[in-house]
C-alpha cells in the first residue's frame, strides 16, 4: 500500500456518479499527454489520488512518482531539496546529491500543496519550470530533466493571484490543464460504495467482521454534508471497524455538525429537485430532533413532548434518523477521537482498542486550456 494513501484503490476513482466518472474521463484523456495538470479541490476530495492515478496511466508510470510536500520544506532547504547540490556547497554537504528534479526524471513531479509557497520560492520554482534545466547549488553544470508536472492546491489560486500571493507567471505555467474535484456532497450517491470499499478494506487489515450498517445510517451517511470530504468518511469507516457500533458513527457526525451549519449544503448535482428536497428536509428535521434530544437530556418523553409527538412516533423518528435509541456517549470528555483511531490504525496497537473504549465513550467539472 503507498505511504499516505492508506485504503486507496488501484484503478479507476472509486464512484458512479457522473462527476466522478468525467475526473476518471479527465484523467485518461490527460494522461496521453505531458502537459502540466492543476488539480483543485477542498481538503480530502482525492487530489493525490487523482495525481497518482494520473501518473499511472501515463507513459511515465514505470518511471518515479515523487511527491513534494511543499509547506513542509523549510524555506532554507526548498532550493537544495529541489535541484539538489554539489559537495561543498554550504557547511554539512560533504557529498553531492540529486534534488528531486532529477530524481523524478523519465517519471512525474508532484508538487502539493503549491499555493503554500511563498513568493521568493515561487520564482525559484519558475525559473526551473521554464526550460527544466535545473542546476544543483554550488554547480555548475546545468542538466536537463523530463519530467511531467502536476501540482495540487485547496486554495483558490486565481484569488491568491489577485491578491498578489500567488505569482500569475508561475499560476499560468502550472494551470495548463485544470481537474476539480468535487466535494463529496456534490456526489453523495457515491457515499454507499465509497464506505463499502473502505469498511472492507479496514475489516481485512484489523481482522474484524463489524454488522452491515443499517439502511437508516447509511441514508444519514447519504445526507450528511461531509465538510472533510473522503478523509472524512474514510475516517469514519475506520472508527465504525475498530470500535463497532453504529452510535460511534453517529457521535462523530455530531461533533462535526457545527450549530451554525448551513443545513441544505448537501448538494448533489447528479440527483433530481425531489429527491435533493426530500434528504435537505431529513436532515433538518435529524438536526431538530438531535438538539431538542440533548436540550432535554436524552429524556426521550420531555423531548416529544418538547416537539409537540407522540412518544412512539419520536422513537420512531430516532431510529429513522440513525441516531442512537439512548444516550451512549459523553459528547468528547473520555472520547476515543478520530485522531485516536487514526494513531491506532497506523500501529499494531489497533486491536487493543476495542478493549480499552469498551461501553462507548464516545460544476461543472473542466478540463481547462489556458
Ligand atoms: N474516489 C476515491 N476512491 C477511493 N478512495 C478515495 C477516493 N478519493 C479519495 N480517496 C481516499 O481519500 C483519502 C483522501 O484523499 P487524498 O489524500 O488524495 O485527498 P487530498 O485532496 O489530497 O486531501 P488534502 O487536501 O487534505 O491533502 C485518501 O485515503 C484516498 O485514498
Ligand atoms: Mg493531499
Amino acid at each position: 500500500m503507498r505511504e499516505g494513501q492508506r485504503g486507496a484503490i488501484s484503478g479507476d476513482l472509486l464512484g458512479q456518479s457522473p462527476a466522478i466518472l468525467r475526473i476518471n474521463e479527465q484523467l485518461q484523456k490527460a494522461a496521453l499527454t505531458d502537459v502540466p495538470v492543476l488539480i483543485t479541490g477542498e481538503s480530502g476530495t482525492g487530489k493525490e489520488l487523482a495525481a497518482r492515478r494520473l501518473h499511472e496511466l501515463s507513459r511515465r508510470s514505470r518511471h518515479p512518482f515523487l511527491k513534494v510536500n511543499c509547506p513542509a520544506i523549510p524555506d532554507q532547504l526548498f532550493e537544495s531539496e529541489l535541484f539538489g547540490y554539489e559537495s561543498g556547497a554550504f557547511t554539512n554537504a560533504r557529498e553531492s546529491k540529486a534534488g528531486k528534479f532529477e530524481l523524478a526524471h523519465g517519471g512525474t513531479l508532484f508538487l502539493d500543496e503549491i499555493g503554500e509557497l511563498e513568493t521568493g520560492l515561487q520564482a525559484k520554482l519558475l525559473h526551473a519550470l521554464q526550460d527544466f534545466q535545473v542546476v544543483r547549488l554550488g554547480g555548475v553544470t546545468e542538466r536537463t530533466v523530463d519530467i511531467r508536472l502536476i501540482c495540487a492546491t485547496n486554495r483558490r489560486l486565481e484569488v491568491e493571484v489577485s491578491r498578489g500571493g500567488f505569482r500569475s507567471d508561475l499560476f499560468y505555467r502550472i494551470n495548463v490543464l485544470r481537474i476539480e474535484m468535487p466535494p463529496l456532497r456534490e456526489r453523495l450517491s457515491d457515499v454507499p460504495v465509497l464506505m463499502d470499499h473502505f469498511i472492507r478494506f479496514y475489516s481485512e487489515r484489523f481482522g474484524e467482521r463489524p454488522a452491515p450498517m443499517s439502511p437508516s445510517l447509511l441514508r444519514l451517511l447519504e445526507s450528511y454534508h461531509w465538510p472533510g470530504n473522503i478523509r472524512q468518511l474514510e475516517n469514519l469507516a475506520k472508527r465504525y471497524v475498530v470500535l463497532g457500533g453504529e452510535e460511534n458513527v453517529v457521535s462523530v457526525l455530531e461533533t462535526s455538525d457545527e450549530p451554525g451549519a448551513p443545513i441544505c449544503e448537501a448538494i448533489d448535482l447528479t440527483l433530481p429537485l425531489r429527491i435533493q428536497t426530500k434528504r435537505a428536509l431529513q436532515q433538518l428535521e435529524r438536526r431538530i430532533i438531535l438538539g431538542v434530544l440533548q436540550a432535554n437530556k436524552w429524556n426521550r418523553r420531555k423531548a416529544a413532548r418538547s416537539l409537540g409527538i407522540s412518544y412512539r412516533a419520536l422513537l420512531y423518528k430516532i431510529k429513522d434518523a440513525g441516531l442512537p435509541p439512548v444516550r451512549t456517549f459523553k459528547p468528547r470528555a473520555n472520547n476515543l477521537t478520530i485522531h485516536d483511531v487514526e494513531e491506532a490504525s497506523t500501529s499494531t496497537a489497533a486491536c487493543d482498542l476495542q478493549g480499552k473504549v469498551s461501553g462507548g465513550g464516545l460544476q461543472d467539472q473542466r478540463v481547462s486550456a489556458s
